[in-house]
């Protein structure tokens, strides 16, 4: 895992940004695996702004809420579509997103696994991270080797999740359906984003503290290729930054991301 912190929200964001760049410009035909939520805003609105293509791209989302249809306002294929589907030239039939709508839940789980599979697995995954820890929806004591199935939202997530519900969290869905860690791992690359003061305790317990289940994202402590960018707020208890820094300052592959103007 390498950690990278920048100063500010805006360069963590430009530099993930890149990272997908980079990618997609190597490999036209990458199999991107996509995070919904406010700090991906940013990402997607820089990704569009850079008439980056997609059109070779396949994409696949971490996670929907059950119970709403793709077309609900609030389902995170409505989401994709407004924050980055819809201002890229990438083919519709190339986006996946969960099915929380369907009649059975178990199979849809199940196909969307095939679905990854077939599509030759993930390149590039994107993530998040909830107050609660979870990477997808992948909620405390979610098993390490668990692969896409519904899940129970914490009420902490429902909190977090409650501006786009109006404020209540009541009305934020109880349950989703979510990649698993163990689907998560299998990605080539990891590339979590964090930004922000109330990331900063769950960063810390992530990145440095034990690999355990009460914390779904300190399973990429496993991922042979990992990089975390955090902004200077969600890296504040971080004990281990001198190093991260050293590696960012030094190391060759971070050379044309540290000369990045902003
Ligand atoms: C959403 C997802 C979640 C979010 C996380 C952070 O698809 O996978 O794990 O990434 O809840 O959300 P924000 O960015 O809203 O703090």
């Amino acid at each position: 895992m390498e950690v990278i912190i920048r100063p500010d929200t805006e360069r963590a964001v430009n530099l993930v940004v890149k990272l997908i760049i980079s990618r997609i410009t190597e490999m036209p035909n990458a199999t991107l695996g996509l995070a919904t939520g406010r700090t991906m805003e940013r990402v997607y609105a820089k990704l569009v702004a850079s008439g980056v293509s997609f059109a070779g791209c396949h994409t696949f989302n971490l996670d929907e809420y059950i119970g709403l249809s793709p077309d609900d306002p609030d389902s995170y294929r409505t989401y994709m579509n407004t924050h980055l589907f819809d201002h890229v030239d990438i083919d519709p039939a190339n986006t996946h997103v969960p099915n929380g709508n369907a009649a059975d839940i178990k199979a849809a789980a199940l196909e969307y696994e095939a679905a990854i599979v077939d599509a030759g697995g993930i390149n590039l995954q994107l993530l998040g991270i909830g107050t609660a820890g979870h990477i997808g929806f992948n909620e405390p004591l979610s098993s390490i080797m668990s692969r896409t199935r519904d899940k129970a939202l914490t009420p902490t997530t429902r909190v977090q999740n409650a501006e786009m519900f109006g404020g209540d969290p009541d009305r934020v869905p109880k349950r989703a359906l979510t990649m698993g860690v163990g689907t998560i791992l299998d990605a080539q690359e990891l590339v979590l984003l964090a930004t922000g003061p109330a990331k900063a305790s769950i960063v810390a317990k992530a990145v440095e503290g034990p690999i355990t289940s009460m914390v779904s994202a300190s399973a990429i402590q496993m991922h042979p290729n990992c990089k975390v960018v955090v902004d200077e707020d969600a890296a504040d208890q971080l004990q281990g930054r001198e190093y991260y820094d050293f590696i960012f300052d030094n190391e060759p592959e971070w050379e044309s991301y540290r000369t990045q103007k902003t």
